[in-house]
């Protein structure tokens, strides 16, 4: 049988709930379509530094680098936060999309037609909403120097926004190539009346745009673009941006489909190897009580047929089975309109295992 191995690091909060949910997704794929899913765990976030005294265990990134693709949960929690550094979750997050070479982070928001009335904007504003957000994932800000000093007895803190033009023409390519396989239309965000990042940013686009007259290209600033995002959002279908301002803007968008619960998540590099995880985090505020939304993490798993594993019919069952049980009125706690009806993790994952037909 065709076999692919997976790398999963389920991480903290509600990490480990929601990946229990998609690796059911992942066993009945095997069943369906006779394939086989190798699976590895490993510690990953702050689990990790609990049991092992660093965010992102050396062996944990080999068995990321020895998998054909990565399935991820969430990390962090008050627990740690206060951590130095090199001991928070987060710095484990980064570190393994840098050390993987992840600079492409792909997030598609597409709003299911029976949930529009989940989400706090009006349905008739969100009516054809199908835009992706991609994401540069290890430059910028995140990765800059950052530092503290005294200077003349006063507190100063520093992060520095930094980026190569190679580094912006790769994502820019990459996010006009898939905007050439869907509606020909993308949106490069930055703030280039104030920033010299951004200027170089937008410099880069008008140069790389030359390669395609067939996509149609707007450059609109940040601040605008998330009152735009609000405004006509069905306007929207490729939106290309620099790592923080795309942070911001794909949580923003999450709540056009009813919940970050819903939001999936594709991290790529320069091959087929990939990263999938659901767009939000650990959500403390309701860890172990098994009310999560899974979807955005069966959704990555989606992403992971299609992207990594260039299984297209398979990726179709998963998205297919989410539609049907949603279209049936399933709904976990933070897509439901009558909360008193909302179903539980295990009870929504279990519906779409059973709703996955050939
Ligand atoms: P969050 O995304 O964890 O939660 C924001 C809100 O959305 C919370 O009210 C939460 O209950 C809700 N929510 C999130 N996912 C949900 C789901 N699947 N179903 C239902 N409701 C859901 O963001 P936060 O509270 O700002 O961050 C919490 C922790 O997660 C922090 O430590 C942060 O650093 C970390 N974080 C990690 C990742 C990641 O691992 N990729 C992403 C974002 C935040
Ligand atoms: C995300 C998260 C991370 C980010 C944090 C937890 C480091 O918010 O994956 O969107 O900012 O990239
Ligand atoms: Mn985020």
């Amino acid at each position: 049988a065709e076999t692919k191995r997976i790398a999963i690091i389920a991480g903290d909060g509600i990490g480990p709930e929601v990946v229990a949910e998609a690796v059911k997704v992942l066993r009945k794929t095997e069943e369906l379509f006779g394939v086989k899913l190798e699976t590895e765990s490993g510690l990953f976030g702050g689990i990790a530094i609990d049991e092992r005294g660093t965010p992102l265990p050396e062996d944990t990134l080999e068995m990321c680098k020895r998998a054909d693709a990565v399935l991820l949960g969430a990390v962090g929690g008050p627990k740690w936060d206060n951590n130095p550094k090199e001991l928070r979750p987060e710095t484990g997050l980064l570190g393994i999309r840098k050390a993987l070479g992840l600079f492409s982070n792909i997030r598609p928001a597409v709003v299911f037609d029976c949930l529009k009335e989940a989400s706090t904007l009006k349905p008739e504003v969100l009516e054809g909403t199908d835009l992706i957000v991609v994401r540069e994932l290890t430059g910028g800000i995140y990765f800059g120097d950052k530092y503290r000093e005294q200077r003349n007895g006063v507190e100063h803190a520093v992060d520095t926004c930094v980026y190569n033009v190679n580094e912006v023409e790769r994502i820019v390519r990459q996010a006009f190539e898939i905007a050439r396989t869907r509606r020909k239309k993308l949106a490069s965000v930055d703030k280039a009346n104030v920033l010299e990042t951004s200027r170089l940013w937008r410099e880069t686009v008008v140069r790389v745009a030359a390669d395609y007259p067939d996509v149609e290209l707007e450059h609109v600033l940040v601040d605008n673009c998330a009152m735009q995002l609000l405004r006509r959002p069905a306007s929207f279908d490729v939106i290309v941006t620099e790592n923080m301002f795309g942070d911001i803007l794909s949580d923003e968008a999450a709540m056009l489909t009813g919940s970050i619960g819903m939001l999936s998540s594709a991290s790529l590099g320069e091959g087929s190897f990939g990263l999938y995880e659901p767009v939000h985090g650990s959500a403390p505020d309701i860890a172990g009580q098994g009310i999560a939304n899974p979807i955005a993490t069966i959704l990555s798993v989606a992403l992971m047929f299609k992207l990594s594993f260039g299984w297209h019919e398979a990726g179709d069952v998963i998205e297919n089975a989410v539609k049907s049980v949603l279209d049936a009125g399933h709904r976990t706690a933070d897509i439901a309109v009558d909360k008193s009806k909302a179903i539980g993790t295990s009870a929504m994952g279990d519906l779409i295992v059973a709703a996955m037909k050939r």
